[in-house]
């Protein structure tokens, strides 16, 4: 047997090596840093000189720049193309007057001036694409002669559709530029994932420039192999854009450049989230992506409103006149190099159905919506917490602790240690909402603390000790067996763990048989106080190392759940849902082990029916949450169908326990897939042998005792309640035996029950009689657990 810590710390290492290398962040030789800042310079001076039309490639005319030079072999030629595709989305947005728009006169547009936010939809490839065609790169003019380059480009994007995403922040970094050709800097970090994209997609960051009234957005990824901010401007739609951009631009990279030494930063404008270099070694497909918002839906089509609006949203003091409504973009997305083009899918090519371009919410409102769900959360938690509660006091005895299965409450306390790993992650990404969020991982991990896993150890605890009894008495049943040859002398001790109301073993034949079980001690161990100390001392060392398996277990699982679950995040999508989908599942079969339990003990009433359709319903509702909501926090894809299994499955288990619960736990099971228990609920027949009959019965007396109602009625007495009991019973031949139907006798048997040593109570009075005590309540003799 390994030593359980060992195990716990390799598969850590194991899973550390799994996880991907960070890039290694590259040693700023000052060389080096000086040689890009030079190169930098150049670029910026030649955009200062350039104007509009500098850059024309269907026109031979071409800068001295990466990437824009003849020789590269970028596929320039579509760029007229692309050009002239963009002016056609931006006319069926805008109408007739964007040809106005564009070269900057025309009317306000009803549209947000800061797209701080995210906008995500489908992509398909643009009819266009072909028209493209690939281009001839040559290698020795953009990649150093040193490199060598086997495979092909990172985020050649070769699908035919799929998701894209755009995560905009736009911030006033130079006061002074208002006006009504305001050009805004932003930087946009952009996903698009096809079939053959691992994890979320290809992660792109892209920077640009936003004219602001004209809701126009132009952004691009810069490597060494292409100088792509500092031709931004190049590939504007109109010489007012190309200006307005190139003036924001070179102010821009003005400033960036006098801080870059400073700061050593080789690539402020790097196109990889981490900021390492885009180089010669990891080349990667550059894009320009042009996008365009769309007007907003809102009644009064006034200009002036959404600038109240927006004001609001980011300065809040209250007055919530209407809902902000959701932005609206269509993007265009060319890339030169590898020479493909894509366009968010929607009108007018397509249906609005089938998609409609990039929707999205403003920063404020989408981190609104996510403290509020986080803290519905946690009030969920809340309420959780409340019924545990309930339910660790309705168990507060032994012989009702004994009756819950260990795993469901384990399955519970592990996915609210999942849920806190969850939360503490989530918070640790956002930095707005990481209060909400690390309130409710707090929540969560009092709840697993404090409840339930305190829970837990009383389950465990009693269960530990029932098990070391039975083991303790199969052993001195096998002593005594080798010592009563010697000495035929035996004696019968009532087991004092009867008195306290320790349940029984079911899986022991003899034990059922007799019914009670006497401790049979050998005779040269007849005094249990001199035995007692040693085996208590033990038996409470055994109970504690198996509390400590079992935390070292519990948390060994959740670890590993955890990890396994953030190395999924870069699986493939349908690996991924995949994974969830049995996540989920698992998660949601929380009651199969009572299910289980209840059937081997034949047992039943282990959970209040509160605890189980509460505990239901709110764990349910995050899963409902994540597979229904379209657009909901984690922006995760909805998956209906499989959300629907999942809750039916869930209302199957709580059928079964409804069933176990009314017609007995072992209904549908054969008798022979489980081990024998007593039964409570006998049919009693007139003509079985009378040591199977329930005391006060007798052939005899039966017939004109004053008890008999009437024919196959029998009343006793409950010595609880003091109430008669009114029994049902089989006449002992021919006669009547066709009437005990499913419906008078199935039922009818649940309403009393019998004692092994043969005594009749009320269902309900001995049941309530048992929560306290496994005892007869007339002779004490111990009973088999319900
Ligand atoms: C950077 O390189 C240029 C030319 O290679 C040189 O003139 C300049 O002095 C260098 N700057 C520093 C700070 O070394
Ligand atoms: C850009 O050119 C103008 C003159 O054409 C000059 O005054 C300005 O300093 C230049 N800016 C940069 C950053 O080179
Ligand atoms: C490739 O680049 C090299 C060096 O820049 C140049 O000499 C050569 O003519 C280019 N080849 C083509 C096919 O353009
Ligand atoms: C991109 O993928 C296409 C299709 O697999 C391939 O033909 C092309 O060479 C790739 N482009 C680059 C630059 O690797
Ligand atoms: C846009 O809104 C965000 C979030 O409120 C803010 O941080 C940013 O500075 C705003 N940008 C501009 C240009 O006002």
């Amino acid at each position: 047997m390994p030593n359980p810590r060992l195990v716990s710390l390799c598969i850590i290492f194991i899973l550390i090596f799994l996880f991907p290398d960070p890039t290694p962040t590259p040693l700023g030789s000052f060389q080096r840093l000086n040689n890009t800042i030079t190169r930098e310079k150049t670029a910026l001076g030649l955009l200062n000189r350039t104007s509009y039309g500098d850059f024309d490639p269907a026109g031979d005319r071409w800068l001295d720049i990466p990437g824009l030079r003849e020789q590269d072999g970028f596929a320039w030629h579509a760029l007229k193309l692309v050009k002239e595709r963009v002016k056609e989305q931006v006319a069926h947005i805008l109408g007739t007057e964007s040809q106005d728009l564009l070269e900057g006169k025309g009317r306000e547009l009803t549209i947000y001036h800061n797209v701080t936010g995210r906008v995500r939809g489908r992509w398909v490839r643009s009819k266009l694409d072909e028209s493209v065609g690939r281009p001839h790169l040559n290698m020795t003019a953009i990649l150093p002669s040193d490199a060598r380059f086997e495979h092909s480009f990172l985020r050649n994007i070769t699908g035919n559709g799929g998701q894209m995403q755009f995560d905009f922040k736009s911030e006033n970094q130079i006061q002074g530029l208002e006006g009504p050709g305001t050009v805004q800097n932003v930087r946009a970090d952009a996903v698009f994932a096809d079939e053959t994209s691992t994890g979320d997609g290809w992660t792109t960051v892209l920077y640009g420039v936003q004219f602001v009234h004209t809701g126009h957005i132009l952004l691009t990824t810069s490597s060494e192999k292409f100088a792509g901010i500092f031709a931004l401007p190049h590939f504007a739609l109109s010489e007012n854009l190309f200006s307005g951009s190139k003036r924001r631009l070179v102010e821009t990279l003005k400033t960036i450049l006098r801080e870059q030494k400073a700061q050593q930063n080789m690539h402020p404008w790097s196109s990889t989230i981490d900021g390492a270099a885009d180089n010669a070694y990891t080349p990667h497909c550059n894009m320009i992506v042009y996008l365009q918002q769309h007007r907003l839906p809102i009644a009064p089509a006034s200009p002036q409103l959404i600038q109240v609006l927006e004001h609001e949203l980011r300065f809040p003091n209250g007055h919530r006149s209407m809902v902000p409504p959701r932005i609206t973009m269509s993007a265009l997305v060319f890339s030169p190099d590898c020479g493909f083009l894509l366009e968010s899918q929607g009108p007018p090519d397509y249906t609005r159905v089938e998609g409609n371009h990039l929707q999205g919410e403003r920063w404020e409102i989408r981190s609104r919506t996510s403290v509020h769900h986080a803290l519905l959360f946690a009030a969920a938690l809340g309420a959780q917490v409340l019924l545990t509660m309930t339910q660790m006091r309705h168990s507060s005895t032994p012989s009702t602790r004994s009756r819950i299965s260990v795993y469901t409450i384990g399955i519970i306390s592990l996915g609210d240690g999942f849920i806190s790993m969850v939360f503490f992650s989530l918070g640790m990404l956002s930095d707005t909402e990481s209060i909400a969020l690390f309130a409710t991982a707090f929540f969560a991990v009092l709840a697993i603390l404090i409840f339930d896993t305190r829970f837990l150890i009383e389950i465990w605890s009693v269960q530990a000790q029932e098990e070391l009894d039975q083991a303790r008495r199969r052993a001195t049943r096998a002593s005594v067996s080798t010592a009563a040859q010697e000495a035929s002398l035996a004696v019968p001790i009532i087991t004092a763990a009867g008195a306290d109301s320790l349940p029984l073993p079911v899986n022991s034949r003899e034990v059922l048989n007799s019914g009670a079980i006497p401790i049979i001690l050998p005779p040269d161990q007849d005094e249990p106080a001199n035995e007692m100390p040693p085996t208590a001392t033990t038996a409470a060392e055994d109970a504690r190392r198996e509390l400590g398996t079992l935390y070292g277990k519990m948390y060994l699982l959740l670890l590993a759940i955890t990890f396994l679950s953030l190395h999924a995040t870069s699986w493939h999508p349908s690996l991924r849902s995949l994974y969830t989908n049995v996540l989920s599942f698992a998660y949601l079969s929380l009651w199969v082990p009572q299910i289980y339990r209840n059937t081997m003990r034949n047992c039943r009433k282990a959970l209040l029916w509160k605890f189980v359709i509460g505990q239901s319903a709110l764990r349910l509702e995050p899963v409902a949450y994540f597979y229904t909501k379209p657009d909901n926090v984690l922006w995760v894809q909805n998956d209906t169908r499989t959300f629907l299994a999942i809750a039916a499955w869930l209302w199957i288990q709580i059928l079964l326990l409804a069933a176990q619960e009314f017609f007995g736990p072992r209904l549908f099971i054969p008798a022979s897939w489980v081990p024998p228990a007593y039964d409570y609920h006998p049919l009693l027949r007139e003509d079985e042998e009378e040591s199977k009959m329930p005391i006060g019965f007798t052939h005899t007396s039966a017939d004109d005792s004053p008890h008999t109602k009437d024919k196959g009625k029998r009343v006793f007495d409950c010595a609880i309640c003091m109430l008669d009991i009114e029994v049902s019973v089989v006449p002992a031949s021919g006669g009547g035996g066709g009437d005990v139907t499913l419906g008078s006798g199935f039922l009818g048997r649940r309403a009393y029950m019998v004692t092994p040593c043969r005594h009749i109570f009320h269902t309900e009075c001995l049941e309530a009689a048992m929560r306290y005590r496994l005892q007869c309540p007339i002779c004490r003799e111990s009973l088999p657990p319900l």
